[in-house]
């Protein structure tokens, strides 16, 4: 099955590459992607990506998916530590979604060890890097084979 998937990006990550790169790494959002991209359709699938640093437009993305995508991979940046409003859009769509942080959020300050996307998402990937994408979008991959 080729599967559609949403890589969604929050607020910040566009500056991938400059920001706190010994926390963030060195590649940028546009590496990211590219990696991502070809990860997918080497294995005969389809990726888009979205960033957006408003929270009404990462919502606005999630709804639209709900129209194409098979699965959501999403990193939330600091939304994910206090948006309810994104936690709602992720259960009122009802696709496979897996949250995904480069850092490991749990050995940072007590702020990030709280996530309000978490209980809606399928699961959680932090502390790889850019890896935690890859490895999100086989996590994604192998559910939705597992799902048909
Ligand atoms: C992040 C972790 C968040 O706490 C932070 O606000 C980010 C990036 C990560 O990928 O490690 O913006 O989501």
């Amino acid at each position: 099955m080729a599967a559609k998937i949403l890589l969604i990006h929050g607020p910040n990550l566009n500056m991938l590459g400059k920001r706190e790169p010994e926390v963030y790494g060195r590649m940028t959002l546009e590496q990211i992607d590219q990696r991502l991209q070809a990860h997918a359709s080497e294995a005969g699938h389809e990726l888009k990506t979205f960033q957006s640093n408003g929270e009404g437009a990462l919502i606005d993305a999630i709804h639209d998916a709900a129209e194409w995508a098979d699965g959501i991979i999403i990193n939330a940046g600091a939304y994910t530590h206090t948006s309810i409003a994104l936690r709602d859009a992720i259960s009122s769509v009802n696709l496979p979604t897996i949250e995904v942080h480069l850092s490991n959020v749990h050995a940072r300050e007590s702020f990030r060890h709280k996530s309000f996307i978490a209980p809606v998402c399928l699961g959680t990937i932090a502390g790889f890097g850019w890896h935690s994408y890859l490895l999100g979008l086989d996590g994604l991959l192998a559910h939705l084979k597992n799902a048909t």
